[in-house]
């Protein structure tokens, strides 16, 4: 639907927009990305996702324009495709740059930003009605997961999985302790209390987490406590949902071969969905 790419400050046809055999990116997966929706148009928590690409390019020493001016390069890049008024989900990356290859990376590069603007693709509706089945894995990543890199190759690999078992997504453990999905937080229901694992190294804090966490459970009444849920808990927890940019709030009603509660979508994730929806304002179909 695009044939337009935001190439490091121009606005190119896709066909111009070309990878340099040694960008960094592509030979050591060493940059950082975001993925931001649009509904109708409207940015949703754009600054957000701005401000942490630039906290992730500065964790691996990448010097990157301000927040603001990636704000402002987005928005006019999103006018300029065929999404201005659509639901569109944009990725923005920055690779390090293009320097002759070598593990050490010399001083001074200038970093490569693109900007990719697609459809939104949302889940199907009865995902969100009558809920999904995740698998659990072991946690292979490293111990930075909160610096949102291009190295996903652990991420991919689980998330394979996953669709291999005929489930939407994989969650991982480290040490006993769950920690997120292969591209989004997990929240569990117990007693009536909301419960997330903390924003540790081990996480990705999502932009999605945090809306719950501050702004939707707030709003509706609940308390969010962020502490680390062991395996076990998640394997007898009474609700399960995910949180992510594309993912929304996904309920979960099966993990590996067990029923979560009662097999159905719980009260609190059903109110936290519709609270979700209306913020952002989704209409499908846009
Ligand atoms: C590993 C991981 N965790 C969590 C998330 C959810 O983050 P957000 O809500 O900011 O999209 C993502 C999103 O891609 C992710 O890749």
């Amino acid at each position: 639907m695009t044939d337009k790419i935001y190439y490091n400050g121009n606005i190119i046809k896709r066909e111009d927009a070309k990878v340099d055999i040694e960008d960094r990116g592509y030979q050591f997966a060493d940059g950082v990305y975001e993925v931001v929706a649009f509904y109708q148009g409207e940015p949703f928590t754009l600054e957000e996702h701005m401000e942490r690409l630039v906290f992730s390019a500065g964790e691996i020493d990448i010097e990157t324009p301000s927040a603001e001016t990636l704000i402002k390069e987005a928005k006019n890049y999103m006018q300029e495709t065929g999404y201005a008024d659509r639901n569109a989900k944009l990725y923005v990356q920055v690779s390090r740059g293009v320097a002759s290859r070598s593990h050490a990376y010399p001083d001074g590069l200038e970093p490569v930003i693109i900007m990719k603007a697609g459809p939104l693709n949302p889940n199907p509706e009865e995902y969100f009605q009558e809920g999904v089945k995740i698998i659990t894995l072991p946690d292979e990543r490293w111990s930075r997961c909160y610096i949102k890199s291009i190295a996903l190759l652990p991420n991919i690999l689980a998330k394979k999985k996953a669709k291999q078992a005929d489930a939407y997504e994989a969650v991982m453990s480290r040490d006993g302790f769950i920690t997120e999905g292969s591209s989004s937080n997990i929240f569990i229901v117990e007693d009536d209390t909301i419960i997330t694992p903390p924003a540790t190294n081990y996480i990705l804090n999502g932009i999605t987490r945090q809306t719950v966490i501050d702004r939707l459970a707030p709003e509706l009444g609940y308390e969010v406590i962020e502490e680390s849920i062991p395996y076990y808990t998640l394997l007898k927890a009474e609700q399960v949902f995910l949180t992510g940019t594309t993912t929304e709030i996904m309920p979960v009603v099966q993990i590996n071969d067990k029923v979560v509660g009662d097999g159905k979508v719980g009260a609190e994730t059903k109110e936290i969905f519709k609270a979700f929806r209306e913020l952002t304002g989704f209409v499908r179909g846009k």
